[in-house]
């Protein structure tokens, strides 16, 4: 079964586990999570990403953070816990999927309010385990209506990660094609390396080779060119926050990608679990948008620098893609056509 070879998150025996993605392709380590630095540290430096992934890595985390906790009333416990749950929020300003499950954990402490401190540790070890099999069986229902989309043969581009790697199992676009791969479907897909952090070539290309998927990677500014010879029939992207309005913050390029894929008449889909669908952020110009280090741009991945020293740099990590260059949104309740004002919220009432 695909996903179950590298899971990017582990618990086992009391002890969270992080699949290193910086070190991937050439190495598989799991890291060991022991304090909430060390789970801060390795959202923030992306060893482990992805939204659904950083997600169910701040529950664990806000977990373990608190499991040696020596509070033994509700007040103290839960000021602990709160402490905790701002410092992992601000690992990473982006993707929604970060507070949004450190607000479930939080819900959970609330819920458990009358039990002793050691129940509501073991409660909230549950509710981190319920999220990640959440998201696990969001990723199936996203694959299963994301593959009523395709078909068979079909040239698929996908930009960044949004495999197993980003979630749990299955991945979010990259879904449809292993419940594809299950039932038989063949796909050409088609990997943009996504500059600066390289996620496409990677994490991407790795884990569609280690399933069994073939995969062929392109640079970024590759992408124009495959679709002018007709080899993609449909994009497939994630999503790190979609506004009520179906604006989405993906992985920086994505828009491009979808302004071209409308030019060329190439349906474009983002596939975003409910987890990721902010309902308070109205719109796209609301989303924060992470900047990170210019050292990404002008010598990471380079044996010497490739930019004049000291030169300004600009180094968004994502970019929003307009509603309308958005086909559909797949959800694992259904798929949302414009306007997604109302279709968004349709889904979620359902
Ligand atoms: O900076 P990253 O690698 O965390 O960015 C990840 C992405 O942009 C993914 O496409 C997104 O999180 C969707 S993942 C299922």
């Amino acid at each position: 079964m695909n996903g179950q070879k590298f899971s990017p998150i582990k618990f086992q025996d009391g002890m969270l586990l992080i699949l290193d993605q910086t070190k991937l392709p050439t190495t598989t380590e799991y890291l060991e999570m022991h304090t909430k630095e060390d789970v801060w540290h390795a959202i923030h430096k992306l060893q482990v990403r992805g939204a659904p992934a950083i997600g169910i890595a701040a529950a664990y985390g806000s977990y373990i953070s608190v499991k040696g906790s020596m509070e033994q009333d509700y007040e103290g416990f839960y000021t602990e816990f709160c402490m905790v749950k701002d410092y992992l929020d601000s690992a990473r300003p982006t993707a929604v999927n970060l507070s949004w499950a450190l607000s479930r954990m939080e819900q959970c402490v609330k819920e458990n309010k009358s039990c002793t401190v050691e129940e509501i540790k073991g409660a909230m070890l549950k509710e981190a385990e319920r999220i990640k099999t959440e998201e696990e069986t969001a990723c199936l229902a996203m694959g299963e209506y994301g593959l009523s989309l395709l078909k068979s043969g079909m040239g698929i581009l996908t930009h960044c990660n949004a495999g197993i790697l980003a979630t749990s199992k299955y991945g979010t676009a990259l879904a449809p094609l292993y419940v594809g791969q299950e039932q038989g479907y063949a796909f050409n897909v088609f990997a943009d390396e996504t500059r600066p952090l390289l996620q496409g070539a990677r994490l991407t290309a790795w884990e569609l080779n280690q399933s069994g998927i073939p995969v062929t990677l392109i640079c970024d500014n590759m992408a124009s060119m495959v679709m002018k010879n007709g080899w993609i029939d449909a994009v497939l992207v994630g999503c790190d926050r979609m506004a009520a309005n179906g604006d989405g913050a993906n992985k920086i390029g994505t828009s491009g990608v979808a302004i071209l894929a409308k030019e060329y008449g190439i349906p474009f889909y983002m596939c975003v679990p409910t987890s990721t669908i902010d309902f308070d952020t109205p719109n796209g110009e609301e989303i924060k948008i992470e900047l990170r280090s210019g050292d990404e741009i002008s010598q990471m991945w380079y044996e010497k620098e490739m930019a004049p020293a000291g030169i300004q740099t600009y180094n968004p990590a994502f970019d929003v893609t307009e509603a309308k260059y958005i086909t559909a949104v797949i959800t694992e309740k259904g798929i949302a056509y414009p306007p997604y004002e109302e279709s968004l919220r349709g889904l979620l009432e359902k």
